[in-house]
């Protein structure tokens, strides 16, 4: 059949690859531009951080810094090389090593195994274009982090989960799977492990010091005909408003080789650089920066320059620091206004960093984008993200609808708890 232009009609005239037809759309971009486009929608969805602490002055000071002298100015807008800037991924592996109580080059904290990416989303994507093929099983929370969850779809593997609970991911229920994936001739397939290791989006949850090791040790010993890769996603690290830091994942892997460590400065400081590090083993970094040279051949020269003129110059330190207080009062503030409005029967985590709440309703009321209470929170003017998005389809286990995230980056402490107040008398309506 054709139209009057000649043009066939009834089917599209583009033939995606197989590839971009499994990718799909995003659930949550179709929230996220509600959002955006209603300015009078209370949005606690997004995981967005908080416009007003952005860190303006502080990058103003670093870019005049960059750009006085015409030397480094220029070094800064020439392109810059894939694996990235060396001097950031020097200051980068030697903040990490810090933090996990180790000096640069000792247990493979060396910039040579690091690449920077255009955020850590970039480097989760090209890990599964280098370590998976379709068909390949992958072990996540459930829940995880969604937007991985979307680059695992384009991949076209299969996921397999383990449940979490106040310890972070159950290291028991890790163990059983493995079991029932060797014994199932399965074991071959499994390439990839991967944890939010410090509060999880979408839960808040972290993985306890024991449960690290005992991950690490599994891993190493659980008779998989091969080693997974553990990817350690530390997106939140720094963000944390209770207690101490606790080492890596990455900090037990005695060789470097077994576990990835991911960073970010979206987060802890501007997102809008979008500017994330990968410290890898060795073979691992070589291969992602071939394929990041066939993307992009290296992210933006002028934000790797900013950012390391923001390390050197103490910045992102003092920047950090504040932004710690300025969230653990939103967390507070959030927290309290939930144990004021929710009613009886719904529980939350309590976040002791990151930016999410994780809420548990009553198995009778049903949370996703077409639910009554979705319905009804929105009829009020807020917008929350359905946990149900946050739950890999694995094909053992079934997927909950009682679960919310709620997010408090964004907007006015008063704006959270009003936003707070109309979900609870929505989750009151639809008791
Ligand atoms: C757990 C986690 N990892 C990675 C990212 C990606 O961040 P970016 O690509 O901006 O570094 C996010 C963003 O929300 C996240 O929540």
């Amino acid at each position: 059949m054709s139209d009057p232009s000649g043009e066939k009609t009834g089917h599209s005239p583009l033939r995606p690859s197989v590839r971009s037809v499994r990718t799909g759309a995003s659930p949550i971009s179709e929230m996220m531009t509600r959002a955006l486009s209603e300015p009078d929608l209370i949005s606690l969805a997004a995981g967005f951080v908080d416009y007003e602490t952005l860190p303006v002055a502080e990058v103003r000071e670093a870019m005049d810094a960059l750009l006085a002298e015409a030397g480094s100015a220029r070094a800064a807008l020439q392109y810059g090389t894939t694996r990235g800037l060396p001097a950031l991924r020097e200051r980068l592996v030697a903040h990490i090593a810090k933090l996990d109580g180790f000096d640069p080059g000792e247990r493979g904290y060396a910039a040579d195994r690091m690449v920077v990416g255009t955020g850590s989303q970039q480097l989760l994507y090209l890990l599964c274009e280098v370590l998976l093929d379709p068909g390949d099983i992958v072990i996540l929370g459930h829940p995880s982090y969604f937007v991985f969850m979307d680059a695992l779809r384009s991949a076209g593997v299969t996921c397999r989960t383990v449940p979490l609970d106040d310890e972070g991911l159950r290291v028991d229920a890790l163990a059983t799977l493995f079991d029932e994936l060797c014994s199932s001739g399965q074991g071959e397939r499994v390439k990839l492990l991967y944890t939010v290791s410090y509060f999880q989006n979408p839960t808040g949850l972290s993985l306890s010091a024991s449960r690290r090791r005992a991950l690490v040790n599994l891993v190493q010993r659980a008779g998989l005909p091969a080693q997974p890769v553990i990817v350690e996603d530390a997106a939140y690290r720094e963000l944390r408003y209770d207690g101490d830091d606790v080492p890596s994942v990455r900090s037990l892997d005695t060789t470097g080789d077994r576990v990835v460590y991911l960073g970010t400065f979206s987060k802890p400081f501007a997102p809008g650089m979008k500017l994330g590090y990968g410290l890898f083993g060795r073979e691992l970094a070589g291969r992602v920066e071939q394929l990041k040279g066939a993307h992009d051949f290296g992210s933006s020269n002028l934000v790797q320059h900013l950012a390391h003129r923001v390390l050197e110059m103490g910045l992102y330190g003092k920047h950090v620091a504040q932004l710690r207080e300025s969230y653990r009062r939103r967390r507070d503030a959030t927290v309290a206004a939930l144990e004021r409005e929710m009613p009886d029967g719904v529980r939350w985590v309590h976040p002791a960093g990151g930016l999410y709440v994780w809420l548990t309703l009553p198995e009778s009321v049903e949370t996703g984008p077409t639910s009554t209470l979705f319905e009804t929170s929105v009829s009020k003017g807020m917008l929350y993200v359905p946990g149900e998005f946050c739950f890999p389809e694995d094909p053992a286990v079934a997927t909950p609808h009682h679960y919310i995230r709620l997010s408090f980056g964004v907007g006015s402490i008063d704006r959270i708890v009003e936003g707070v107040t109309r979900l609870g008398e929505a989750v009151r309506a639809c008791l």
